[in-house]
C-alpha cells in the first residue's frame, strides 16, 4: 500500500478521519443540551480508541454546533488537544439577510470564518483549514494573502481544499505558495464517477460521467491527500433496509457481507477496505455517531481484499458490466 500523501506533513495521521458533521445535537437552532456534551464526549473517546486521531469540522456543520460542542469536551478535557489533528473548512455561507446561499473565499470570510472556528472549538490552532467548496469568485492572490497571514499568525499549520477538480487547484497555486495537502471529495460505492471517468475516457457511454478528469492523478502526483466523503454511502451496505432499492445495490450489500463473513470481519470494513485497495491511497473520513459502527469501520485496516474481489464489487455496485 502506498504511504499515505498527508504523512509528509502530519505523520501521526490515521488512516481513516472521524468526520463531526453528526455532533451537535441536530440543525436547529436550539442551543446545545449536557446530553450533547455527554454525547461527544462518548464519541470522542471511541474514535480515540479505534486508533482514528483526524477530527473532520466544517464551520457551518449543525450551524456552528458540531464544532461548539467539540469545543466544549476540549475544555473540559484540554489534554486530548495534542492528540488529535483537527481540519476545518470555511466558505460556505447559508442564506441570510445580505444574500442567498452562496461561495464565499474572500479574504475577509476567511479571516473570520477561522476566527469563529479556533473561538468554538476552543483551540488556538487547527491542523488543517480546508477551503470547503470552489468559490467562482475567488481570486487566488487574495486567498494568497490571507492564507499567508493564517500561516505566519500560528493559527493554521496546513491547508486543503475540497469538492475543487484539479484545474482550481492548480488555478489556487498561481498564487498561493503553501501546498494544498488535502482535497476532500464525495467518492463512494454510490457516487462511482471517480471510477467511471477513467474507465469511460473516449467512450460516448461515458458521457454522463460527473467526475472531472484527472483530478485524482493530480492529487497523487502533487502528494495532495486524498479524503473520501460519503464513504459509507450512509449505511446502505452495511445494515439499512436495501428491500426498496434496485437490484444491483441489494445484490452489492450481499457481496459485501459474503466477504465480511469471509475476512471475518464487520460489513463496514469490507466497504472501507474497497476505497484503501485504490492506489490513489485515500483517506476515508466516517460519519457515524454510533460507537460500535466506529469501531467496526476501524477494522478496515486490518483487511486487504483481492483484486478480482475488488472488481466483483465495483461491477455490481456500477449494476452493469464493464466496457
Ligand atoms: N467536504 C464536504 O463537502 C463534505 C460533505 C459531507 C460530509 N463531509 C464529511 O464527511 C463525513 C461523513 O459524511 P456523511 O455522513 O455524509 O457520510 P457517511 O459516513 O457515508 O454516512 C454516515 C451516516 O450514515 C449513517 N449510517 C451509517 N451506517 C448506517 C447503518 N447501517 N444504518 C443506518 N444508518 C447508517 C450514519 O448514522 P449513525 O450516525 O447513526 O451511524 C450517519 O448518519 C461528515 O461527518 C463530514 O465530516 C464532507
Amino acid at each position: 500500500m502506498n504511504k499515505l500523501s498527508i504523512h509528509q506533513y502530519l505523520p501521526q495521521a490515521s488512516r481513516l478521519v472521524y468526520g463531526c458533521m453528526g455532533l451537535g445535537g441536530g440543525w436547529t437552532s436550539s442551543p446545545l443540551t449536557k446530553a450533547d456534551v455527554v454525547q461527544a464526549n462518548q464519541v470522542i473517546d471511541a474514535v480515540l480508541e479505534a486508533n482514528i486521531n483526524v477530527f473532520d469540522h466544517a464551520d457551518i456543520y449543525q450551524f456552528g454546533k458540531a464544532e461548539q460542542v467539540f469545543g466544549q469536551v476540549l475544555t473540559q478535557r484540554p489534554e486530548l488537544r495534542e492528540k488529535m489533528i483537527i481540519q476545518s473548512k470555511c466558505g460556505i455561507r447559508f442564506e441570510d439577510s445580505n444574500g442567498p446561499k452562496r461561495y464565499d473565499l474572500s479574504g475577509k470570510w476567511i479571516t473570520e470564518s477561522t476566527e469563529q472556528i479556533l473561538k468554538r472549538l476552543n483551540t488556538d490552532y487547527i491542523d488543517v483549514l480546508i477551503l470547503h467548496r470552489p468559490d467562482p469568485l475567488m481570486e487566488p492572490e487574495e486567498v494568497a494573502e490571507v492564507l499567508y497571514a493564517l500561516k505566519q499568525s500560528g493559527k493554521v499549520k496546513y491547508f486543503g481544499l475540497s469538492n475543487m477538480h484539479a484545474a482550481q487547484a492548480e488555478y489556487l497555486s498561481l498564487a498561493v505558495e503553501q501546498p494544498f495537502i488535502v482535497n476532500q471529495l464525495e467518492l463512494s460505492l454510490t457516487n462511482l464517477g471517480w471510477l467511471e471517468e477513467g474507465i469511460y475516457a473516449g467512450n460516448p457511454d461515458g458521457a454522463n460521467v460527473n467526475f472531472t478528469a484527472g483530478t485524482l492523478e493530480y492529487a497523487r502526483k502533487n502528494n495532495m491527500q486524498i479524503q473520501s466523503w460519503g464513504s459509507l454511502s450512509q449505511g446502505l451496505f452495511t445494515g439499512k433496509n436495501t428491500s426498496e432499492y434496485p437490484s444491483h445495490i441489494q445484490q452489492t450489500a450481499l457481496k459485501i457481507s459474503e466477504l465480511a463473513e469471509k475476512y471475518s470481519t464487520s460489513l463496514e470494513a469490507i466497504v472501507l477496505s474497497w476505497l484503501l485497495r485504490h492506489p490513489v491511497t485515500m483517506q476515508p473520513v466516517i460519519g457515524s455517531v454510533n460507537q460500535e459502527r466506529i469501531k467496526a469501520c476501524s477494522h478496515a485496516t486490518t483487511v486487504s481484499i483481492t483484486r478480482e474481489e475488488w472488481y466483483q464489487i465495483y461491477v455490481l455496485a456500477r449494476g452493469m458490466e464493464l466496457p
